[in-house]
């Protein structure tokens, strides 16, 4: 393929303002959509490094990822550039409830591209805007009614958040966050997140209180020496901390304290949301409402880019309700674009037409029980299985101590990310020797966490539990060593 890569422009700062040719300006060496499909592994990785993401591919080879090319995927696989099938318990960090490419999703947008239908939607109404904020709406608790489309889980919480702040009113600017959260890398939410790696060197909002999650003492603690707290924002189960979730009976206490002390309550739905822990929302397992919500990932079905905050109508309207404060937080150029609306909605349709959040609920306890067994037979490995539905958090113990003396010297030599920690080798041996592809956790780099597509049946979570039982029957001792060996090719 012939694609030249531009000229090194470091020797020469200032660039002359191309000049006018006859016969229009030139064309830059750019690639098309054929040659981009065609590219091989060696091409897309010199790519990946001179374009994207240097520092990525480090971690890719760690693993042994950066020499896969997916070619296509389809339901629960991916197929890469040598026809292997890769079975998908990772699913995008739950950004794919229908697996990939479900028939009836490509089958609407097919439809909505034949049909020429506008796309923006800034100018007049659109109907798919609307009507995808309207089945939103039916499909949350209470008066969650008021929905702002925008085109991530990021931008979804910039959203709650500023809905919340503004409703909350100027006496009332703090927001209380939890200890390992995450609610996205933009700006303005990077203040609640708690990773500090993704916050150093960039200067934080400073009405930002921290508490550890599930801790309702230390909230309250919070609310009552702090009359200017006026927002408290959640993940409902925290994903990149290692999918942990609060006590039960926290929700409850919580809903009580915020009613208590007029202090408004964001859900950060964007990962355990859309049917993922076997409820439409995870709060409605523990019957309480909040006043703003958030979802994204699984909300563009796999297809599309779309994330959606979803407010009380008495928030929405105190924040934004007269056309003096309508546009102060509308009209995103690309929110509610049409064929990423018709995308979502029929992706809801496919939600409940397929009984998805059932399954996640029925299939997913039979992951979590199957997953308890492996841990009973390997229990020096495994040190807990936890979660709700498809959201489910596998922690092995932390070998840094404990490994035997003669791998130490093999293991030191790795990188940092990987001293310590299992959920490396095991999620590279996986994929490796068994076609098996999960996730890894921003926070605890001993957890592995498994977000298969909602449409996961008993027959793949058998082969996943048996290749993890499989893998792990070898012992750590030769999981180091077999995994160290695939360093060396
Ligand atoms: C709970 C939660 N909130 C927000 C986000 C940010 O979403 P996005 O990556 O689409 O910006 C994520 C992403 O992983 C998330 O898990």
């Amino acid at each position: 393929m012939n694609v030249m890569t531009k000229p090194d422009t470091a020797a020469r700062p200032t660039i002359a303002a191309p000049a006018l040719v006859p016969g229009g300006i030139p064309k830059p060496a750019l690639m098309t959509v054929e040659q981009a499909k065609a590219m091989d592994v060696a091409r897309l990785t010199d790519l990946f490094k001179a374009h994207l993401n240097p520092g990525q591919l480090h971690f890719m080879k760690l693993l042994g990822f950066h020499k896969i090319k997916i070619e296509r995927a389809e339901g629960m696989y991916y197929v890469d550039q040598n026809g292997r099938k890769i079975l998908d318990f990772f699913g995008g960090f739950g950004s794919l409830a229908f697996g990939h490419n479900h028939p009836r999703i490509l089958e609407a947008r097919k439809k909505f591209q034949e049909e020429k239908r506008q796309e923006i939607a800034i100018a007049f109404m659109s109907q798919y805007a609307t009507a995808l904020a309207y089945n939103i709406a039916q499909c949350s608790p209470g008066d969650l009614d008021m929905v702002f489309l925008g085109s991530s889980g990021s931008e979804a919480m910039e959203a709650a958040v500023k809905v919340a702040e503004r409703a909350a009113g100027p006496k009332r600017p703090k927001i209380v966050y939890a200890e390992n959260s995450f609610h996205g890398k933009t700006k303005g939410v990077l203040a609640i997140t708690d990773g500090s790696l993704y916050r150093a060197e960039f200067k934080m909002a400073d009405n930002t209180v921290r508490v550890p999650f599930g801790d309702i003492d230390a909230i309250e603690r919070a609310f009552r020496s702090d009359p200017e707290i006026g927002v408290i924002v959640l993940e409902t189960v925290q994903g990149g901390g290692g999918i942990i979730q609060a006590p039960a009976e926290f929700w409850q206490k919580l809903r009580a304290l915020c009613d208590r002390y007029g202090v408004l309550w964001v859900a950060d739905e964007v990962q355990c949301g859309y049917g993922r822990t076997g409820r439409f929302y995870a709060f409605e397992h523990y019957g309480v409402v909040p006043d703003v919500t958030a979802l994204a990932k699984s909300l563009g079905a796999g297809k599309a880019a779309v994330g959606a905050m979803i407010a009380r109508r008495d928030v929405y309207m105190k924040a934004y309700g007269t056309p003096k404060t309508a546009m102060i937080h509308a009209m995103a150029t690309f929110g509610g674009i049409g064929e990423a609306c018709v995308t979502a909605i029929e992706g809801l349709n496919v939600l409940y037409d397929e009984h998805l959040i059932d399954n996640s609920a029925d299939t997913g306890a039979y992951l979590l029980e199957r997953l308890k067994a492996v841990q009973a037979k390997h229990p020096k490995i495994i040190k807990d299985v936890r979660g709700k539905g498809f959201m489910i958090g596998l922690e092995f113990h932390d070998f840094s101590q404990t490994l035997p003396m003669v791998l130490r010297p093999v293991v030191s030599v790795l990188d940092d990310k990987l001293k310590g920690s299992l959920s490396g080798f095991v999620g590279s041996l996986l994929l490796r020797d068994y076609d098996v592809l999960v996730a890894f956790t921003e926070y605890n780099r001993n957890v592995i966490r498994l977000e298969p597509p909602l449409i996961c049946g008993r027959e793949h979570v058998d082969r996943f539990v048996e290749a993890l039982d499989s893998l792990l029957s070898r012992g750590i001792v030769s999981i180091v060593k077999d995994f160290v060996k695939s360093q060396m090719n």
